[in-house]
């Protein structure tokens, strides 16, 4: 695909050769990223950030991305700092933000709504999430953090092998994961939820076509022996008709330290898109854990900054700016982990 000036809506928009060039321009962001160098590339640039749902790591790594590349950030968070909860359309508010920013990010809890603001923006739009149904920054951000905890085991994406645990019938992360692993060769896809929470069956049927293999579980423990990557999920909450429901599926697929000690191959790693619900009887993903080095939930948050850097140096067409723009930073930080 040519990114210059293209919207991201979804991941169907990608080949393998497209993920090869989001990946490879985020290695290079990594000076930049790091706060070894600072690049005004996009200095004078805005970003209308418009998160018309709950976010911290999207919203907050979009923006961050977009300021180390030089550029400044406005945002609306919550549907009702804005005037769509005043009734006004899409198509009006996109007409109205695209005039103010150069590239806008929308989340927005409605599936296909961020599709219908694209069509009357006068800039590109990325998709931040739009409800059940796709996140492809996400997608591409766990996909980047899978090649490079596989590269250190001399292993690639291709023949992967992958436990998908919890919520896979609303989480829009798992959705857009699962489509762009079908460009590859050979997964093993072990899909673990309760009956009602399964995998959509289209995705599923996509996966079959393609030739991977599909397994599909009920039971946690026993499912799980075989994964080089397990990819748990929260309940998506929001996304169900009532808080009474969402409560059925609280802490039914727990994973701790016993449970991974015991029944996953040493060196699996542990990815969740986060956030993870922490409080007390929800506990998909413990925080024994947290010094357990498999775990990448940290290392996944971070490689958001890089891919969402890539898509903004793609889009707005200044990849090989980026370091003419450039220069060494004048502090020095020393983070602790
Ligand atoms: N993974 C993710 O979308 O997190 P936020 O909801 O915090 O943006």
């Amino acid at each position: 695909m040519d990114f210059v000036a293209s919207h991201i809506l979804s991941v169907t928009q990608f080949e393998r050769v497209d993920i090869d060039s989001v990946f490879s321009v985020a290695d290079r962001m990594e000076p930049y990223a790091h706060r070894r160098r600072v690049t005004r590339v996009l200095e004078g640039a805005i970003l209308g950030n418009m998160f018309f749902e709950p976010s911290t790591r999207t919203r907050v790594s979009f923006g961050c991305a977009f300021n180390l590349l030089g550029g400044e950030v406005r945002e609306t968070s919550e549907i009702k700092a804005s005037a769509i909860a005043k009734g006004e359309s899409f198509y009006d508010t996109a007409r109205v933000l695209s005039g103010y920013s150069d590239i806008i990010v929308m989340r927005h809890e409605l599936a296909g709504s961020v599709a219908e603001f694209a069509e009357a923006s006068r800039v590109p739009v990325v998709n931040g999430g739009d409800g059940a149904n796709e996140h492809p920054s996400q997608a591409l951000l766990d996909l980047y953090t899978i090649r490079k905890e596989l590269m250190g085991r001399s292993k690639g994406i291709d023949r992967l092998r992958i436990a998908l645990v919890g919520d896979l019938r609303y989480g829009r992360a798992v959705h857009s994961l699962c489509k762009l692993l079908t460009l590859y060769e050979d997964i093993h896809f072990t899909l673990i939820s309760p009956p009602e929470l399964q995998l959509p069956e289209n995705y599923v049927q996509e996966m079959q076509q393609r030739g991977h293999e599909v397994t599909i579980s009920d039971q946690l423990e026993s499912s799980i022996g075989h994964a080089d990557i397990l990819y748990l999920t929260r309940t998506q909450e929001e996304r169900f008709p009532s808080q009474e429901e969402a409560d059925r599926y609280r802490g039914l697929f727990r994973m701790n330290q016993t449970i991974y000690t015991e029944f996953c191959e040493p060196n699996t790693v542990i990815m969740h898109p986060l956030p993870r619900d922490s409080r007390g009887d929800a506990g998909e993903l413990d925080n024994d854990l947290n010094e357990n080095p498999n775990l990448a939930i940290f290392r996944q948050t971070d490689n958001g900054v890089l891919i969402r850097m890539a898509l903004f140096a793609l889009i707005l067409d200044v990849v090989d700016k980026v370091d003419s723009h450039s220069r060494e930073v004048s502090w020095n930080i020393n983070r602790r982990f």
